[in-house]
């Protein structure tokens, strides 16, 4: 029998002195193969078996323990995976269009933010849309000094020793400005993928899914001789920071790139507007199956680079860039079965379970069915959608034969049914109207097209959706706490995380747990263990913005989080302002539902919108409401972008006393780091609250708002005692008024400028 095979309690000293060396050896295997070779050669569950094992046997006979025993090699565990890398100008996405139209207005949106007329020239480039991953490279002197992933946009991975193995890339450069970061796409062809699995299957290693998984797996090798022998290539297509412009037009600047020795696409294409991008775009997806590599669109940019500093950037997207993705591909099979899942919010979503059907070369067997007037042929306002032959909106049931559609990689759904093919004997989808998790009501409320548990956080499905939420990567982010793992801790009766909060108690708990510690448990290591306690340390410290993203408030999305945190700075603030505005919040939400039952009974369409005007007017006029109620009121549906049903959602949510008191229980644990402000060194505005009205000629209100964004301003709806200057073109009317009412400085359009001018 072999020794492995022996309970440890039967083993001779003997035996435990061979299997100790045994395991040592098996173990700092694993962690080669593991760290530094591409295919562990053994699962997790079996690592910590190994580990455990080795464990036990020490604890029983402690005299045999080696020296180079492998329960001493916490922390001294191989390197722990790639350096983060700051990105000195943010990685950005781009926006997505998928019909013709979107091209057009996406034409008129820059010419209206510019104030171009519609005969004016406005040129764009067109070029494939490499299905990849985005790298930074960094050029100083015209050596390459770093290179770097895309990462969360701010902070990527420090790739450098493997982005020095892509022959595309170039190690030096000749003429090239002193600081130089090219930006581009890393990619492998449909040839050397297939070869790739080929050799991956032929030595039992993993195979990749598609050639955008390769080329990821393969740039994110801890052994740069991994990288080497994978065959990437790279396009570029933009630029990051720079000591001198490459060019004046993008075309200019890709042909200055490929002077330098980049490959850059040669489809790329300068058009003269919309017809001419649609029709690149049409000889692009026609030529698709030659290219010999994946592309999923075609990306417009703005030809001039003047026009595109002027649009510049909205929170995630350049204003000057869109991405025109190609249909969705389309598949018939049939529903097996409606499920609801519950989300973070509440709200009640049906999932469609399919038989399996190949979508665009995926398999698909969920789909979703978006909610109940879905299902039932109906859009929000009950006009009927897939109309039948006498225009009435077909429904959907269990058994049906339904089409599903999937574009790019957004989740599929269910976008058809074929009638003729239902079977016998169905009846229509009777949607739930109690929560099918913890039992509560799920109500539907008026203008509200989705149906919510009104359990809150006694809803087990919306306490491990907020959590999920929570640990996402655009909130706490922290590394080993995935979806997966929020799972198996919120059912951990051991150490379990029902809240946020409990994030941060769970080393210390673990520490009580004595002999069924994390890192003794299936799925668990030493190593990960340690890893994630301590990835969860430092997440200790988080940008205020952050935070509010995290807590999952229902509207508050990351670009409100970030409105909200700019404006208010400090947790302190935002709190006080939450709270200081909640009588107002109250009365302001208890009109609305009055408003809302009377609109409903009210027949006529002038009463109904007479009642709609009268709406704020009833509690505005209250005395018994503190002045500073009104003016936190005020203030905060002011912040641009916020709004009055996002303050009544934010407010709402701080003042339910669980919600509240598993926030107070979170930060109590937490360092809120201020967010981080624009470059305003020397802004004549940084840090003060403008209000734009009247009609600006120079400048169209977008891009005045844009600019005195940059510059560290506060741009407000309205004005308040907060409002430090009025900059009022004109026709400015009761703002103007206003601000003379308060003794608020009031400037015109050229002396904004003025102001401005050389910022
Ligand atoms: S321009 C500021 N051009 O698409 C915008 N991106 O969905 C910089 N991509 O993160 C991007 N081909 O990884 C640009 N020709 C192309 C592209 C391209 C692929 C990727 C890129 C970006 C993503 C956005």
């Amino acid at each position: 029998m072999q020794a492995a095979e022996v309970k440890v309690g039967d083993l001779t000293r003997e035996e435990a002195e061979a299997e100790l060396a045994r395991l040592a050896r098996k173990i700092a295997d694993a962690n080669q193969a593991y760290h530094a070779e591409d295919a562990p050669e053994i699962s997790d569950a079996d690592f910590d078996a190994l580990k455990r094992r080795n464990a036990e046997i020490e604890a029983r006979f402690p005299e045999l323990k080696r020296s180079d025993s492998p329960s001493e090699q916490v922390g001294a565990a191989p390197s722990e995976g790639f350096a983060k890398v700051r990105h000195r100008v943010r990685m950005l996405s781009l926006a997505n269009a998928f019909e013709d139209d979107d091209i057009r207005d996406f034409d008129g949106r820059v010419r209206s933010f510019l104030n171009l007329g519609a005969k004016a020239a406005l040129a764009f480039t067109a070029e494939p849309k490499i299905d990849g991953l985005s790298l930074s490279l960094r050029y100083e002197k015209g050596v390459l000094v770093e290179a770097a992933t895309r990462g969360d946009g701010a902070e990527g991975e420090n790739v450098t020793a493997n982005a020095r193995t892509i022959d595309d890339i170039p190690q030096r450069l000749e003429g090239a400005p002193d600081v130089l970061e090219v930006r581009g796409e890393v990619y492998m062809s449909h040839a050397d993928f297939a070869a790739l699995n080929e050799r991956q299957a032929a030595a039992g290693a993993k195979t990749f899914a598609n050639p955008r998984n390769a080329a990821a797996g393969s740039l994110r090798q801890l052994d740069p001789k991994i990288t080497a022998g994978r065959p990437l290539k790279f396009f570029a297509y933009a630029w990051g920071e720079l000591s001198d412009p490459l060019a004046d037009t993008q075309i200019g600047a890709i042909e200055r790139l490929s002077d330098l020795g980049f490959s850059t696409n040669p489809l790329t294409t300068l058009c003269d507007g919309p017809a001419e991008m649609l029709d690149t775009y049409r000889a692009i997806e026609a030529g698709r199956v030659d290219l010999g590599y994946d592309i999923d669109g075609v990306v417009y940019k703005v030809n001039d680079l003047s026009l595109q500093a002027r649009l510049g950037f909205r929170a995630t997207t350049p204003r000057w860039a869109i991405a025109h993705k190609f249909p969705a591909e389309l598949a018939w099979t049939r529903l097996e079965k409606i499920e609801i899942q519950v989300g973070r919010t509440g709200a009640l979503s049906p999932v469609a379970r399919l038989q399996p059907v190949t979508v665009g070369g995926v398999v698909v067997s969920n789909a979703t069915l978006h909610n109940e007037d879905y299902i039932a042929g109906r859009d929000s306002k009950g006009a009927p959608i897939r109309p039948d032959a006498e225009g009435r909106g077909k429904d959907i049931r269990i058994g049906d034969w339904v089409q599903v559609y999937r574009a790019g990689d957004v989740i599929p759904k269910v976008a058809d049914v074929d009638l003729s093919r239902r079977p016998e004997g169905t009846a229509p989808y009777r949607f739930p109207d109690t929560c099918p998790e913890c039992g509560s009501d799920a109500i539907r409320e008026e203008g509200d097209s989705v149906r919510r548990c009104s359990g809150g956080l006694i809803c087990p499905a919306q306490a491990m959706e907020k959590l999920k939420h929570f640990v996402s990567r655009a909130a706490f982010d922290i590394e080993g706490l995935g979806a997966k793992q929020i799972e198996a801790f919120f059912h951990d009766d051991l150490l379990p995380i029902r809240e946020p909060a409990d994030i941060f108690t769970l080393a210390r708990r673990d520490e009580e747990n004595g002999l069924r510690r994390l890192k003794n448990r299936d799925g668990w290591g030493e190593t990960s263990a340690a890893n994630l306690f301590r990835a969860i340390e430092e997440r200790r410290r988080i940008p205020l913005n952050r935070l509010i993203f995290a807590l999952g408030i229902r509207h508050v999305g990351e670009v409100a989080a970030q409105d909200l945190a700019r404006h208010f700075g400090t947790w302190a603030a935002l709190i006080d302002a939450i709270d200081t505005a909640f009588p107002a919040e109250e009365r302001h939400r208890k009109a609305e539902e009055a408003v809302l039952a009377e609109r409903q009974a009210a027949e006529d369409v002038g009463r109904r919108a007479r009642i709609k005007e009268s709406r704020d007017a009833v509690w505005e006029a209250d005395p018994a409401l503190p002045q500073a109620a009104r003016d936190a009121w005020a203030d905060l549906i002011g912040i641009d972008g916020v709004g009055a049903t996002l303050a009544v959602s934010l407010i709402s949510a701080f003042h339910q006393k669980a919600e509240r008191a598993s926030i107070d229980r979170l930060v109590a644990h937490l360092t809120i780091e201020e967010v981080a402000r624009p470059q305003t060194e020397g802004s004549p505005v940084a840090g003060k609250t403008l209000v734009f009205t009247g009609s600006l000629e120079k400048m169209t209100r977008a891009e005045a708002k844009a600019r005195a964004e940059a510059l560290g301003a506060k741009v407000a709806g309205s004005v308040s005692a907060k409002t430090d200057l009025l900059i009022a073109g004109p026709g400015a009317g009761s703002k103007a008024a206003k601000a003379a009412e308060l003794g608020v400085e009031t400037i015109d359009e050229d002396a904004w400028l003025a102001l401005i001018e050389g910022h």
